[in-house]
């Protein structure tokens, strides 16, 4: 159904701009493929500017309001006036952060000047186009309910309803991709360090609700599903950078922003070092931030255990080849890429009932008692997919009254042991989670 959209666009997108001929078109060439009209076009009170939501409407129509005051991304290009941006900028010489391009494609609305309609305004941050792609050949059909989605895609309105397009385009600003890249320079300069889990994401400030009317046009939502998806596209961005030789590889050092923060990060008399399968490297190695691949084992608990086992394997050997060579090291992060590239598909189109909440909850506690979150990266990242589980559980009903409450205590429990990411103990975190699982249905 909406793959026959998406097949469509590519080939229009192929048929119109050379720059993508050789590979599908990213997230961002999509979303820059038309011009953007401004927030202020879609802000109108009849539109998306009503300041309650509307009851015989498909959607609230409050979006902009909720957008306006509750989403960080509308303060994204403010954010770039603080104190803090314009210490970073300094520190990194580029002059005022609100006209730096290096900061202005995460933090606004980047698109080039001859595709800015005449409402647009770059202070208004991360707006509605970021995400819903250039509106200038949808914008005044997609209100009109003989239109259809399908056919607004085709126009140019991105599919964020689509958990694998969806991760594509949230990671081109939260985990960096070749088309807007963060660096371990841009960190050093004092940006805060970047983490990202599609479900815990999607929900934090949402301007939409998904219920009857969501699933009648646009089918199923499963956060689970979302969850799993989103490792899978992070994984894959990760070894995208890996073996981008622009992105990544200057001078004798690779580029240290795709390595784990807190291998490098941690105090001398820390003595926290210990074997972790998914590495299989001994100490005083600078591992690559395997965290999504780590997660994406998890997710393949219930799918498929053989692949699950490959993935383990090829990770492993990755992490071997970058103790090698830079040849060994993007030959193994090309073969992980086609493995999970292979998998992804079976991963969105998996049903993630009841059973399979508890596989990957085993799965994951498994890893625990091998000591595999010694790195904070993936401890965060299970934390993030428990709240996924856990959120599961209580849309299936799984859970209610008391046995709900107890399992929300514990999954704050598990979120309260990794608070600090400087002085966290795996330990305590290993118990939280005994302790989650034990709770669980
Ligand atoms: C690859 C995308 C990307 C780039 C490039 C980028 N940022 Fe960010 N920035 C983010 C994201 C995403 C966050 C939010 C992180 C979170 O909360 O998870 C953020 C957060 C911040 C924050 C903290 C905001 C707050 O409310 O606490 C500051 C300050 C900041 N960025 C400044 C800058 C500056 C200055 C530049 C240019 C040198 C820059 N950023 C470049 C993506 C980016
Ligand atoms: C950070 C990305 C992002 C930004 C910015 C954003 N949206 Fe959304 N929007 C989403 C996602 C994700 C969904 C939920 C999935 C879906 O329905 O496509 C959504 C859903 C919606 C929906 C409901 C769609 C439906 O079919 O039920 C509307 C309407 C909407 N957004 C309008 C807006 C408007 C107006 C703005 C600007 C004021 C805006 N959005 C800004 C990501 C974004
Ligand atoms: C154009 C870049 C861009 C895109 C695309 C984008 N974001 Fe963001 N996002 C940011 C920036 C920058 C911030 C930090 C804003 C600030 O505080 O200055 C942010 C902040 C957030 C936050 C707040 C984090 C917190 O700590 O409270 C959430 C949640 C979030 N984004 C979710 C998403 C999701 C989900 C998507 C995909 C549907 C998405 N974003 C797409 C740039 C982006
Ligand atoms: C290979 C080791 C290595 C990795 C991996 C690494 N860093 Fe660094 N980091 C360094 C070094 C070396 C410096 C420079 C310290 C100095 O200037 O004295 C540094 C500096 C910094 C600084 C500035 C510290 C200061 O004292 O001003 C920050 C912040 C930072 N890194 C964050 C990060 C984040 C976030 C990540 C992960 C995305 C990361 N680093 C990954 C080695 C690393």
């Amino acid at each position: 159904m909406k793959r026959c959209g998406s097949a469509l666009l590519v080939m229009l997108l192929l048929a119109s701009s050379p720059i993508v001929a050789t590979a599908a078109p990213s997230a961002v060439s999509t979303i820059e493929s038309h011009k953007h009209l401004g927030v202020a076009s879609c802000s109108n009170s009849v539109c998306h500017g009503a300041s309650q939501p509307f009851r015989d409407s498909n959607v609230q129509q409050n979006e902009f309001a909720i957008w306006q005051e509750f989403d960080p991304h509308a303060k994204a290009w403010q954010s770039l006036q603080s104190d803090a941006s314009k210490s970073i900028a300094r520190n990194l010489g580029i002059g005022d952060p609100t006209a730096a391009k290096v900061c202005l494609d995460c933090h606004a609305d980047s698109i080039a000047a001859d595709k800015r309609g005449d409402r647009f305004q770059v202070s208004d941050g991360v707006g509605c186009e970021s995400c819903h792609g250039g509106s200038e050949l949808w914008l005044n059909a997609h209100a009109d309910r003989s239109v259809s989605h399908d056919e607004n895609v085709k126009n140019g309105l991105y599919p964020t309803d689509q958990p694998v397009a969806r991760a594509r385009l949230c990671l081109s600003c939260h985990m960096g991709t070749s088309d807007r890249m963060i660096t371990h320079r841009i960190m050093g300069a004092g940006h805060p360090r970047l983490s990202f889990e599609l479900d815990t994401f999607t929900w934090l400030h949402p301007h939409y609700k998904i219920g009857e009317a969501w699933t009648k046009r646009k089918g199923e939502w499963n956060g689970v599903r979302d969850w799993a998806v989103g490792q899978g596209v992070a994984a894959e961005n990760l070894l995208d950078l890996v073996v981008d030789e622009k992105a990544g590889w200057k001078g004798i050092f690779p580029e240290l922003v795709l390595f784990d923060c807190h291998a490098c990060h941690r105090l001398m008399s820390g003595r926290k070092w210990g074997p972790r399968q998914g590495t299989g490297l001994g100490p005083g190695v600078v591992r690559l931030n395997d965290a999504n691949l780590v997660m994406f084992r998890h997710v393949l608990a219930p799918v498929d255990k053989a692949a699950a086992a490959r993935l383990l394997e090829q990770t492993r050997a990755l992490h071997k080849a970058t103790t090698q060579s830079r040849d060994a090291t993007f030959a193994a992060a090309r073969r992980l890429r086609a493995t999970i590239e292979e998998l992804l598909p079976t991963v969105a189109a998996f049903n993630y009932g009841p059973d399979s909440l508890d596989a990957i909850l085993a799965s994951i506690e498994a890893d625990a008692k091998r000591g595999e979150y010694r790195d904070y990266a993936s401890a965060e990242q299970v934390a993030m997919a428990a709240q996924s589980v856990v959120v599961a559980f209580e849309n299936d009903g799984k859970v209610d009254g008391d046995k709900a409450t107890m399992l929300r205590s514990r999954l704050d429990a598990l979120y309260a042991t990794i608070k600090d990411e400087n002085s966290w103990s795996v330990q305590n975190f290993n118990n939280a989670l005994a302790a989650l699982r034990a709770a669980a249905p």
